[in-house]
């Protein structure tokens, strides 16, 4: 499973990048205004630091106005992918955006057959929300795995990207149900490496080691 930062910070898409783990990047309007900066010079700072995938989402939400954005937007930078919301208007304009060689993460997922029809019409990325099903009492992973069950059973190859992932076990639950890509906040990034064990381990190895190191 590939890993995304969901952010559009800077440090934090650098600090990622240098663990060598990162492999891609998204963002969204929120993302982006949270930093408080220029979104085409955020877009492309972020493009040259990672050296896969970032998505860049359009704000149209007509057709017509979601290629042409989408159109602009692409030619920012060869890392880009367009995001596009799953509206109607969204789905048309990925058909026409997939002919032409753009790559489109579908965004705002929420069914399973809403996932059926952005792979029909040609999208690189499904993105289903997982955190924002669990808040409203729905379970956001169990849309992750009928999507790669649907997927699989129909031979799709547009790639699962879980989002809207909060925390540690969201992370797990995407990688066990086959999600191609789990994007994650920088701070869950941080949390899935970490285990009270492994430190612990380490520190009494290491104390161990000052008993022995100097006999010859
Ligand atoms: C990523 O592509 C999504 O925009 C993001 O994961 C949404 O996460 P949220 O539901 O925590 O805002």
């Amino acid at each position: 499973m590939k890993i995304f930062l969901d952010t559009a910070n800077l440090d934090e898409i650098r600090a990622g990048v240098e663990q060598g783990l990162v492999d891609g990047v998204t963002t969204n309007p929120s993302l982006v205004a949270k930093e408080q900066c220029k979104f085409k010079d955020r877009v492309i700072e972020i493009c040259e630091v990672v050296g896969g995938p970032v998505s860049a989402e359009v704000t149209a939400t007509d057709t017509a106005g979601m290629i042409s954005e989408a159109r602009e937007i692409s030619g920012w930078h060869q890392h880009v992918v367009v995001k596009i919301p799953l509206i109607p208007a969204g789905l048309s304009a990925i058909r026409v955006l997939a002919q032409e060689g753009i790559r489109t993460n579908c965004t705002l997922c929420f069914s399973v057959t809403q996932a059926w029809l952005a792979a029909k019409a040609g999208a690189t990325y499904i993105s289903p929300f997982v955190g924002r099903l669990d808040d409203i009492g729905h379970d956001g992973i169990e849309l992750v795995a009928e999507i790669r069950e649907a997927y699989d059973q129909h031979g799709y190859m547009t790639e699962v990207l879980a989002a809207s992932l909060r925390h540690a076990m969201h992370v797990k639950q995407a990688l066990l149900v086959g999600a191609d890509v789990a994007t994650i906040p920088f701070k869950v990034f941080q949390q899935v490496v970490k285990h009270p064990l492994t430190d612990k381990g380490l520190s009494a190895f290491l104390a161990d080691w000052e008993k022995v190191k100097d006999i010859v």
